[in-house]
């Protein structure tokens, strides 16, 4: 096993850009472990199907790039207790690889890290057409603390930056719990994330973002909040990284992938 050097590694796919045939997606689906078939086929709609698979597809080739001499055909994700996927083909690794993916709207996301854990997430800032923007963020009142609402809030935004905000305040907050890998098991109110300034549509982030979880600061933790487009903001968070301290306020962008890029 010789994995590679790099610490932190982003990829993307526009999934709303793939339109595969019925043999195409079946083609696509043969390529993943028959385990998870049903997990991808469970859904009604096309479009969910493709975000599973496509997930499914990244995970092997990210695995497949920290682990170039691992085998397409044999490499095999596993679940925890909680679902998160992760990779364990019986050898020691050192140091440890994590891996998580995120898929909605028009994306699917996935990062992997070498040394501790790491959780991604996408969310698309789109209110849904059957409510209106207020009405849609009141019903996760409680999942943000007060201050988190005055950031979301300050300075009277309009719609867009409003739901923007506030999507990427859920980023952080999904990126954080899918790191640590509990899911539901997380009191979403007790885990709060502060940072200098404001967020903005036009300009990225030029803070640190710091996480506490009932008041207590959580040290270590790197939160690289971005976007993989206008309407799509994405947090990847990390810690156990030898360059935690030295990381950088400008997160490295995903690298958009192709379809292509993901098969055998
Ligand atoms: C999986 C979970 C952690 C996130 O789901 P989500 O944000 O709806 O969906 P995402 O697309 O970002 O992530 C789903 C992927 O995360 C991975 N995942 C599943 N369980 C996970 C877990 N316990 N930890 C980390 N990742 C997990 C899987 O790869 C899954 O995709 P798959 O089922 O196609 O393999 C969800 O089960 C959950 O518990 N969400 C918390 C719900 C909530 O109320 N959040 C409030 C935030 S403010």
């Amino acid at each position: 096993m010789s994995p590679t050097n790099a610490v932190v590694v982003k990829w993307a796919v526009k999934v709303a850009n793939w339109s595969p045939s019925t043999e195409e997606f079946k083609a696509a689906l043969s390529e993943i472990q028959t385990d998870e078939h049903e997990k991808v086929l469970k859904f009604m709609l096309p479009v969910d199907r493709k975000r599973a698979l496509v997930g499914r597809l990244l995970a092997k080739r990210l695995i497949l790039h920290f682990f170039p001499d691992q085998r397409w055909d044999q490499v095999r994700l596993s679940r925890t207790e909680y679902q998160k996927p992760f990779w364990a083909p019986g050898l020691q690794m050192s140091p440890a690889f994590h891996f998580n993916y995120s898929h909605h709207g028009d994306w699917v996301v996935i990062s992997g890290h070498l040394g501790g854990p790491i959780g991604v997430d996408v969310t698309n800032t789109i209110c849904p057409s059957n409510t209106t923007v207020e009405a849609y963020l009141g019903d996760f009142k409680s999942f943000f603390s007060t201050r988190e609402w005055q950031k979301i809030r300050a300075g009277n935004p309009s719609e867009a930056t409003l739901m923007h905000r506030f999507a990427c305040h859920w980023c952080l907050k999904e990126s954080y719990t899918k790191a640590l890998g509990v899911g539901l098991g997380l009191d979403f109110w007790k885990v709060e994330f502060l940072y200098d300034g404001l967020l903005s549509l036009d300009e990225p982030l030029q803070s640190r973002i710091s996480v506490y979880v009932n008041g207590a600061l959580q040290p270590g933790w790197i939160f690289e909040l971005g976007s993989v487009d206008a309407t799509h903001p994405v947090c990847v968070a990390y810690s156990g990284s030898e360059g935690v301290d030295a990381a950088s306020r400008s997160p490295s962008p995903f690298v958009v992938k192709d379809i292509c890029d993901l098969l055998s």
